[in-house]
């Protein structure tokens, strides 16, 4: 079976950080509200167990992330600082947000830092360098600091300035958090404890086509929901009403379908949906089953027989993957399948990995991500990762020495 991750990457536990001044890239890009305050702070807190080993130690933190996609310009609602109180509230210490994130009152910011000083440096997207990869921007980075730590799991899929460029030019090594989603996805993905299951969903088939590729030759079982069934039972020749068919992967889904009976993966596929003639809340909705949907209407959940299937063959796994919901949870009418899994998995006694990006937003609303295994803080990361891939951020890092024969 094809390796995911060919070579171990040193972390922050394999070196000597005391004194040093460590740029630390982290994923501190979080959903605002409208009125610009954080609306989530999972990726702010999945951060503090490198900061807080590196200040405990006599490092001075120097860290720096995106934050959305401000285009090459200052926003200022985009600015860090909001970040970096929340921070200094959760790590009960100073965190000062500088207003660059280059130049010389950044330097002469960190000039002044003493052992387990924390600074912010100012949201990297302003500068249009950073995404650019620009060589002289990631070597003005780099000047400010003596090693280097990737701890953004979810933009290490980004060959950006701050990921690859940066690590160029300092001794570079990953975070805990980094090391952590990494470890995970290898682990499941190359040696789980069987039956190993995936479950996939979310709106398109076409975002999920990597992954599908690569999963169904390591799982024991794979579940499809979401509104990339309706792809699916499309393929097989059912009339799915108004959802969106993605008619040019037709051929991709009947590829994939094949190979899983030919590789003896279960797959399974919705028996029942719940159907709507709009995915607003306050319409009327129905079950029926995948053989009778009415054409002027559109999946948006899976049924309660299928959601009863998925939980029971999902109870009898030791290993389970999620991405992508089952239907349109952010409407409650049409949660319920989403739900029932989440709970199916909070309760499993096994390994589970919430897989990023809307699974996670779905666990964190019904309030059981802490009981799954893991909680990918990435999206496209994760998903790069379940696809089979390596992540760029990840293979500029400094290798551990293999011993000798
Ligand atoms: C994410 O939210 O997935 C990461 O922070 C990466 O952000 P990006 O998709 O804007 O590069």
């Amino acid at each position: 079976m094809q390796k995911v991750i060919t070579r171990r990457k040193k972390t922050i536990r394999d070196i000597e950080v005391q004194g040093k001044r460590v740029l630390v890239r982290a994923d501190l890009n979080v959903p605002l509200n409208e009125d610009g305050s954080i609306a989530d702070d999972t990726r702010i807190r999945a951060s503090l167990p490198t900061i807080r080993y590196l200040c405990e130690r006599g490092a001075r933190v120097i860290l720096c992330s995106h934050l959305d996609r401000p285009q090459g310009v200052v926003v200022e609602r985009l600015r860090l600082a909001l970040v970096a109180n929340r921070l200094s509230l959760l790590l009960d210490r100073p965190v000062l947000a500088l207003q660059d994130c280059i130049g010389p009152e950044v330097e002469s910011a960190v000039a002044g830092m003493n052992a387990g000083d924390i600074v912010l440096l100012e949201n990297l997207r302003f500068h249009p360098e950073e995404r650019a990869d620009d060589p002289a921007f990631a070597e003005s980075l780099a000047s400010l600091a003596d090693l280097y730590v990737n701890d953004a799991f979810a933009a290490s899929h980004r060959s950006h300035a701050s990921i690859v460029g940066v690590p160029e030019h300092l001794q570079a090594v990953a975070g805990l958090l980094l090391a952590k989603e990494i470890d995970t996805f290898t682990r499941i993905l190359e040696n789980p404890d069987r039956p190993f299951a995936a479950v996939i969903g979310g709106a398109k088939v076409s975002d999920k086509l990597g992954v599908l590729e690569n999963i169904i030759r390591r799982v024991d079982l794979l579940i499809i929901g979401g509104g990339m069934a309706a792809t699916f039972l499309a393929s097989l020749g059912y009339g799915v009403g108004a959802s969106s068919v993605e008619t040019d992967r037709l051929d991709d889904v009947r590829r994939i379908s094949a190979k899983t009976s030919e590789l003896g993966v279960r797959l399974l596929l919705p028996r029942d949906v719940v159907v709507a003639g709009r995915l607003d809340s306050g319409v009327s909705a129905r079950v029926v089953p995948v053989t009778a949907i009415p054409d002027d209407m559109i999946i948006a959940d899976i049924g309660p027989a299928t959601a009863s299937e998925f939980c029971q063959e999902l109870t009898g796994c030791r290993t389970v993957v999620w991405n992508g919901p089952m239907g349109v949870f952010e409407v409650p009418e049409f949660a319920e399948g989403t739900r029932r899994v989440a709970a199916t998995l909070a309760n499993l006694t096994g390994t589970t990995v919430i897989g990023g990006g809307s699974t996670v937003d779905a666990v964190i609303r019904f309030k059981l991500a802490d009981a799954m295994t893991h909680v990918s803080t990435g999206g496209g990361a994760a998903l790069t990762m379940l696809a089979g891939k390596s992540l760029p951020g990840v293979e500029v890092l400094d290798d551990v020495e293999e011993e000798g024969p």
